[in-house]
């Protein structure tokens, strides 16, 4: 308690997976904000520590940003993207290893564990095995064997460094604004599906819910095609409806996101264009933020004339993962080896 009123209520942080890793949302964005502010106050920080970055899927701003975020601090960042560049893992307990897995994880991981002080890894879902990639086989294993405290770069299920970050720039926008007590209402944000190509993970959409619901500091609503319906240990407390026009009236904040389904896992069952944000939708709203954890698909989610609008937001928000990743980093390098 004494160390949540000075601000310091994650000082005990050994992993950072998802929302439950985190002791007080509103101390973590101050901090964010304060690095923002003052990137190099904490440069000794991290001096003579390594960190890890493993990837096993494509990235650019989780990529880039951790890797700043970390030499911010005065650490080592190395970058290993096993997916294009490294022996094929295997994951499951007593595999038969006759397929094209090629190194198990509990060979790979405990000698990274010695290699580095801290490591992060990005696992996305298979899409394929709801089971698997909904008990977080991946990233549990890569935990289980690694030995040393594990970021999330993003797993099957969860992206909370962008969640993290999602709220960050929420409160940035707050910070300008009218304080809402005065006009008698809370923030509304809306998180709305939008179309896509291809069957993307849960995994942004998940999370945003998560840290959104556990934040409580807005009236938080959902809105998707029928069939869409998210995991509710995610969704729960926010206002779920397929009307994505009677969603959007006064929202402040939009998040647009695709993704697959929940229920029939991994499918496509909807792609009407008439779920793309426009400017014309926009209307309805608070003047509306505009946001997307990036990369878009121009024109399939999201219109140009809202991406290249002042609404958008989406340039600060990927930028702000700076200070997100700095913060979480700074914390589990305080609470010392695991
Ligand atoms: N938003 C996000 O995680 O971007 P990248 O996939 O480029 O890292």
């Amino acid at each position: 308690m004494e160390r949540e009123k000075e601000g310091e209520a994650d000082i005990n942080m050994k992993q950072f997976t998802s929302v439950h890793d985190v002791a007080n949302i509103n101390a973590l964005v101050e901090k964010a904000l304060a690095y923002k502010a003052n990137p190099l106050v904490d440069k000794s920080l991290g001096a003579g520590k390594r960190m890890g970055l493993i990837f096993l899927n494509p990235s650019l701003r989780t990529r880039l940003s951790t890797q700043i975020a970390a030499e911010n601090l005065g650490m080592q960042p190395i970058v290993f993207n096993v997916g294009s560049e490294g022996w094929s893992w295997e994951f499951e307990e007593e595999a038969i290893m006759s397929g094209t897995t090629v190194e198990h994880v509990k060979d790979a991981a405990p000698i990274l564990g010695n290699y580095f002080d801290v490591l992060a890894i990005r696992t996305f879902p298979s899409l394929q095995n709801k089971k698997d990639d909904y008990s977080e086989l991946f990233m549990n294993q890569f935990i289980k064997y690694a030995g040393v405290p594990v970021v999330s770069l993003e797993s099957s299920t969860l992206h909370p460094l962008q969640s993290l970050t999602d709220i960050i720039t929420i409160r940035e926008h707050l910070l300008l604004a009218p304080p809402l007590e005065e006009i008698g209402r809370r923030c509304k944000i809306v998180l709305t599906w939008a179309p896509h190509i291809k069957p993307l993970p849960q995994c942004v959409s998940n999370s945003f819910a998560q840290w959104i619901n556990a934040w409580g500091e807005a009236d938080f609503v959902i809105t998707h095609p029928e069939d869409y319906e998210l995991d509710e240990q995610f969704t729960k407390g926010a206002t779920i409806t397929h009307n994505q026009d009677e969603a959007l009236k006064d929202a402040d904040f939009v998040y647009v996101k695709n993704w697959s389904t929940y229920t029939d896992y991994g499918r496509i069952y909807c792609n009407d264009p008439a779920w793309m944000l426009t400017e014309e939708k926009l209307k309805t709203t608070n003047n509306a933020k505009v946001m997307h954890c990036l990369p878009v698909r121009r024109n399939v989610e999201l219109s140009d004339e809202v991406l290249d609008s002042s609404n958008s937001i989406v340039t600060q928000q990927a930028s702000n993962r700076v200070w997100a990743a700095q913060t979480v980093l700074a914390e589990i390098l305080r609470s010392g080896p695991l």
